[in-house]
C-alpha cells in the first residue's frame, strides 16, 4: 500500500469509528429506559448467565478489533466454569462485557445478548442493553469481579478496613455504622485473615496472598450470584494458590455462587471447574464438561493445549507450544482461525468458519473433522 493509499485508509477508519462512537454513545448515556428493553427470558432458568452470540469490538485508529466474535455460552447456577485459553483470545474482554466495564468510546458491545438472571427480582435482563441506574445495582452486588492483581482493586492509600467497610455501606445503605464494622470483620474471618488491628492495616502491610483474600472477602461481602474470577491466582506463589482457589471453593459454596474462572492453567481448571469453555481469537472453539474436555479434548487447539500442560511426575525435556500464531484481530480470516496452525486439516477447512456442532448434550466443537463423526461417516 502506497503512503496515500495508507492515509486515505486511516481516514475512512477514522471517519467510520467516529460514526460509531456517536451511534453507542447516544444508547450509553440513557441513565435509565423502559424495562420492555431490557428485562427478557433465559432460554433455561436454571442458568445463571447466558451469553448469546456476544460480539465485542475494538474500534481503533488501525481498524476493528474483534476481540470477541460471536460467542455463545451458558453458566449454571452453583456451578464454576473455566474458560481458557492463548492469550489474546477475549477472556477478559468477555468478563469486562458482563461487568460493562468496557474501555469506550473504543471497547463496544456490537452485537449479541448476555442475559441474567437476577433472582433477586425474580426477572432476566440483559446485560448489554442495561441502563447506566440499573447496572449499578448489578455490578458488585449480584455480580463481582476478581481482578489477577489485587492492588488494581485496592487502593494504596485508604486502609483494608475503610475500603471494606466503603463496599459493605454502598451495597447496605440502611446498615448503621458498627453493624457494617462487624461484617467487615465477619468477612476477614471467613476469608481466614481476621485478627486485631487488621481493620487499620494498608494494602502494602499485606502479603500478596493476604490482598488477594482482602479483595475476595469485598467481592463476596454482598452475597453475589455470579463471581467473576479473572487470573485470580496467577500472581500468587503456588502454595497460596492453592489455598486461594480452595477458599473461593468453599466460599462459592457457602453462598451457593457460580463462578466463571478465567485462567492460563489447566491445571487449576481441572481443580476448580464443572464446565470448561476454550477460547481461540474471539470465539468459542470447544465446550463442555471437565470430563468432555480433558478426557475427550475434540478441536486440535484443544488437543494442543492439553499436549502443553505439564504433568505431575512426568518427564518431558521441553514443554510442548502449539507452533504458530494468532490471526490479527483486525482482519481475520473467512475460513477457521486455527487453520495455519491446524496438523489435522481437511479439504473442507479451506470453506467457510465451521459451525458449533454438538457431539452430546454437553459436549460441542467447531471443527469440520467432527463434522465426520456426527454424521457417523468415519
Ligand atoms: N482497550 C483495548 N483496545 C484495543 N484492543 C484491545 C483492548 N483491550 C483488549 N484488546 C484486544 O482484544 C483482544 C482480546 O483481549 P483480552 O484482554 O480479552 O485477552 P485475554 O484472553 O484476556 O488474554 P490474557 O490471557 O493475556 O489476559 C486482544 O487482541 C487485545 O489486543
Ligand atoms: S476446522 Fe479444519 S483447520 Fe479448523 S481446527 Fe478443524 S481440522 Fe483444523
Ligand atoms: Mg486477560
Amino acid at each position: 500500500m502506497t503512503a496515500k493509499e495508507q492515509k486515505k485508509r486511516l481516514k475512512e477508519i477514522k471517519k467510520f469509528n467516529a460514526k460509531k462512537y456517536k451511534e453507542y454513545n447516544k444508547n450509553q448515556k440513557r441513565k435509565r429506559a423502559p424495562e420492555s428493553e431490557y428485562v427478557t427470558k433465559m432460554n433455561d432458568n436454571d442458568n445463571i448467565i447466558e451469553f448469546d452470540n456476544l460480539k465485542t469490538y475494538f474500534y481503533t485508529d488501525v481498524g476493528t478489533v474483534k476481540a470477541v466474535d460471536g460467542v455463545t455460552f451458558d453458566i449454571k447456577r452453583g456451578k464454576t466454569i473455566g474458560v481458557v485459553g492463548e492469550s489474546g483470545c477475549g477472556k477478559s474482554v468477555t468478563s469486562l462485557s458482563v461487568m460493562g466495564l468496557l474501555q469506550g468510546p473504543t471497547g463496544q458491545v456490537a452485537g449479541g445478548s448476555i442475559r441474567f438472571n437476577q433472582l433477586s427480582k425474580n426477572r432476566a435482563v440483559d446485560l448489554t442493553k442495561l441502563p447506566i441506574k440499573e447496572y449499578e445495582k448489578i455490578r458488585g452486588n449480584e455480580i463481582s469481579m476478581i481482578f489477577q492483581e489485587p492492588m488494581t482493586t485496592l487502593n494504596p492509600v485508604f486502609t483494608i478496613g475503610d475500603q471494606l467497610m466503603e463496599c459493605i455501606a454502598l451495597h447496605n445503605p440502611d446498615m448503621k455504622k458498627k453493624d457494617v464494622e462487624a461484617r467487615a470483620l465477619e468477612t476477614l474471618e471467613m476469608v481466614g485473615i481476621k485478627r486485631d488491628g487488621m481493620l487499620d492495616l494498608y494494602p502494602h502491610e499485606l502479603s500478596g496472598g493476604m490482598r488477594q483474600r482482602v479483595v475476595i472477602a469485598m467481592a463476596l461481602s454482598c452475597n453475589p450470584q455470579l463471581i467473576i474470577a479473572d487470573e485470580p491466582t496467577t500472581a500468587l506463589d503456588v502454595t497460596i494458590q492453592a489455598q486461594i482457589l480452595d477458599l473461593l471453593r468453599e466460599l462459592k459454596d457457602k453462598i451457593n455462587a457460580s463462578i466463571m474462572l478465567i485462567t492460563h492453567d489447566l491445571g487449576v481448571v481441572a481443580e476448580m471447574a464443572d464446565y470448561v469453555v476454550v477460547m481461540y481469537a474471539g470465539r468459542v472453539v470447544e465446550q463442555g464438561t471437565a470430563d468432555d474436555i480433558f478426557h475427550h479434548p475434540s478441536h486440535p487447539y484443544t488437543i494442543g493445549l492439553m499436549k502443553s500442560k505439564p504433568m505431575l511426575g512426568e518427564q518431558v525435556e521441553r514443554l510442548y507450544s502449539i507452533p504458530g500464531n494468532v490471526p490479527n484481530p483486525i482482519n481475520l480470516p473467512e475460513h477457521c482461525y486455527f487453520k495455519n496452525r491446524c496438523e489435522m486439516c481437511v479439504d473442507k477447512c479451506e470453506g467457510a468458519y465451521p459451525e458449533l456442532i454438538s457431539l452430546s448434550e454437553t459436549h460441542k466443537v467447531s471443527c469440520y473433522l467432527r463434522e465426520k463423526e456426527v454424521k457417523g461417516e468415519n
